[in-house]
């Protein structure tokens, strides 16, 4: 089992696993609404799977737009969780056809915010395309366009994602799972 910092991670999704389904998705993405294509990840988590999937998507002969937003939820573990704009994105999404990029749908809460953000400015129409659905932890009534694998409800790390700013280098999705012998 890999070893990094000093932690057993347990890999869930391999490299492999995740580059076969990327270039799946794009494919999918490819046939959906495209038209003056903006895409938008969504920072910080989603920065190596947007990387990989533009990649794809351009194997498949979209030239999209890129963009980034930095969301933030707070109040989490209270009743009134919210989510806000750390860092907003340029372009005019006016008529425009977007793909929003995550790493994780968990509750809902954050693709909510954003797609209906997107529709208040005028997008023409808003899709969401994420790596990992935890579909178990659902609150809000929304589901993802385009998924990568459905997730365990476990706490993953790598591939852009973090657990205490560690571990997004990681070039495949696991499991903290304890400590190694030393
Ligand atoms: P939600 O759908 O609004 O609950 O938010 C999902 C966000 O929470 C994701 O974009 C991640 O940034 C973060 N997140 C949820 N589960 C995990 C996890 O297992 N590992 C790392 N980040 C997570
Ligand atoms: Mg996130």
């Amino acid at each position: 089992m890999p070893v990094v910092r000093g932690k057993n991670i347990e890999p869930l999704f391999t490299a492999e696993q995740i580059a076969e389904r990327n270039h799946e998705m794009a494919k999918d993405i490819a046939s959906g609404p495209t038209k003056d294509l903006l895409v938008i990840a969504v920072l910080k988590g989603s920065f190596i799977f947007a990387a990989d999937l533009l990649r794809a998507l351009h194997d498949t002969g979209l030239a999209p737009e890129v963009e980034f937003i930095t969301l933030s939820s707070y109040g989490a573990g209270t009743v009134s969780q919210g989510v806000r704009i750390v860092k907003d994105i340029d372009s005019d999404v006016k008529d425009r056809d977007v793909l929003l990029i995550d790493d994780i749908l968990e509750s809902g809460r954050t693709l909510r915010f954003a797609k209906e953000l997107l529709y208040e400015r005028g997008a023409r129409h808003v899709s969401l395309a994420v790596l990992l659905d935890k579909s178990v932890k659902r609150q809000e009534e929304l589901e993802a366009d385009y998924v990568g694998f459905e997730c365990p409800d476990y706490f993953v790390v790598g591939y852009g994602m973090d657990v205490a700013y560690a571990f997004r280098e990681l070039p495949f999705v696991g499991v903290v799972t304890g400590d190694a012998e030393a």
